[in-house]
């Protein structure tokens, strides 16, 4: 059978091209472990090109897709035809298995990447050079998994809450950017410039007084106007150390509290006066900031973050990056410990951006807290699986001591 197409950019499948002739249940095998649930045959190239032994180890017949388990599926039109852009809005469960499976290399992004934000922040402290190709090695390797799969990291971003949000917020605010990013369709070289600028918006910080940006009470006026400056250093700080980067990583270091009313800072710009990689930075940053746990106060959740954030709609940043944004992280976001209508306990695996409010989830404890032996993944989309079951409210790991990075990587039987 001869596959037109996968439907995936090249870093998204497990072969050189996107078109090929499948002679060996291996190959739908490699599909299967890249999440691809359906693929584009060609009939035409198929009935030429596909020999005796093709037909033989080839699931269906001609014309039809090819599902992972090898079972004929949607039925194909003859003809190959473009590609869908982004990938699927609303993965099917096998998603879950992708996810899993770049977690190990997504974790691996997140470590390097953490340690270059602490040698970034040190760099800062002591007037010493910073090395921007560990930065930009960094970042590719952020946009490569992202790419790959965008909730793996998404997903780890929550579950290290605790690391010092000294160097996990920028690393944080360049996952979530990217991601944004790329579920806007993004090209990869904005992508890079995005996780570059984010990984470098709040270097002014290093420059501010200790105990003005840890202050656990409210700053005075002065303080205020201090704290304020940490952005005009950020890009103050990539000038001075002459690094070759693209202007918009300079913007969007120096302008991500501007705000679309005249409010922000350090240079009050208005409107259209802010490019778009800028507002994504500045809504990524506002959203890390107000869930993450600081050491005076903890965190407030997904849910009510974005809900400060949809109140800034219209003033603070355009409505419909706002929605946007919302769509993209979701209410629930993966790693997110949920308790559903039933009392079940269970883990936020993938969201679905066509219904935030019903994510795909894995079933782990019973009403009374017991643990599941073996946790059933359920999607709360699908009327006929879930059968009424809703999310009802979000626990904290503090609540339930569960940690819920062992549900997407649990030890092999
Ligand atoms: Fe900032
Ligand atoms: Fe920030």
């Amino acid at each position: 059978m001869y596959v037109a197409d996968v439907g995936r950019s090249w870093l998204n499948h497990p072969w050189k091209t996107k078109s090929k002739l499948i002679t060996s249940q291996d190959e739908i095998k490699e599909l299967l472990d890249y999440g691809i649930t359906e693929v584009v045959v060609d009939t035409d190239k198929s009935a030429a090109e596909t020999d005796a032994a093709a037909r033989q180890s080839a699931p269906g017949k001609t014309g039809e897709g090819v599902t992972p388990e090898g079972k004929a599926g949607r039925t194909a039109p003859n003809k190959a035809r473009p590609a869908p852009k982004a990938p699927p809005l609303h993965p099917a469960p096998d998603a879950v298995s992708a996810v899993e499976m770049e977690l190990p290399k997504a974790g691996k992004a997140y470590n390097k990447a953490l340690d270059t934000s602490k040698a970034l922040v040190a760099a800062c402290r002591m007037n010493k050079k910073i090395e921007l190709q560990a930065v930009q090695e960094n970042v590719d390797e952020l946009v490569e998994s992202v790419s790959r799969n965008r909730d793996a990291l998404m997903a780890l971003m929550k579950l290290r809450h605790f690391d010092d949000y000294t160097y996990t917020h920028s690393l944080n605010v360049s996952v979530l950017a990217i991601s944004t990013g790329k579920s806007l369709g993004l090209s990869d070289k904005d992508l890079k410039v995005l996780g570059m600028g984010t990984m470098f918006h709040d270097l002014g910080k290093a420059r501010i007084p200790g105990h003005i940006l840890n202050k656990p009470g409210k700053l005075s006026d002065e303080e205020f106007v201090i704290m304020r400056n940490h952005a005009a250093l950020s890009g103050q700080i990539i000038q001075e150390q002459h690094l070759q980067v693209e202007d918009l990583v300079y913007k969007i270091a120096r302008h991500h509290h501007e705000r679309i009313d005249g409010s922000g800072y350090p240079d009050g710009l208005e409107g259209g006066a802010i490019p778009p990689l800028v507002t994504i930075c500045g809504l990524s940053d506002v959203y890390d900031a107000l869930t993450s746990d600081r050491v005076y106060h903890k965190g407030r959740s997904p849910h009510e973050a974005l809900k400060f954030i949809y109140s800034l709609r219209g003033t603070h940043f355009q409505a419909e990056w706002v929605d946007r944004f919302v769509q993209s992280v979701g209410i629930y976001p993966p790693g997110t410990l949920v308790q559903l209508n039933s009392e079940q306990t269970a883990v936020v695996m993938d969201i679905n951006q066509n219904a935030l409010h019903a994510p795909l989830v894995k079933l782990i404890a019973d009403p009374t807290g017991m643990l599941y032996s073996r946790p059933k993944l359920m999607d709360l989309n699908n009327a006929s699986e879930a059968r009424g079951l809703k999310i009802k409210k979000v626990l904290s790991r503090d609540e339930t001591g569960i940690d819920t990075s062992y549900y997407f990587n649990p030890p092999k039987e």
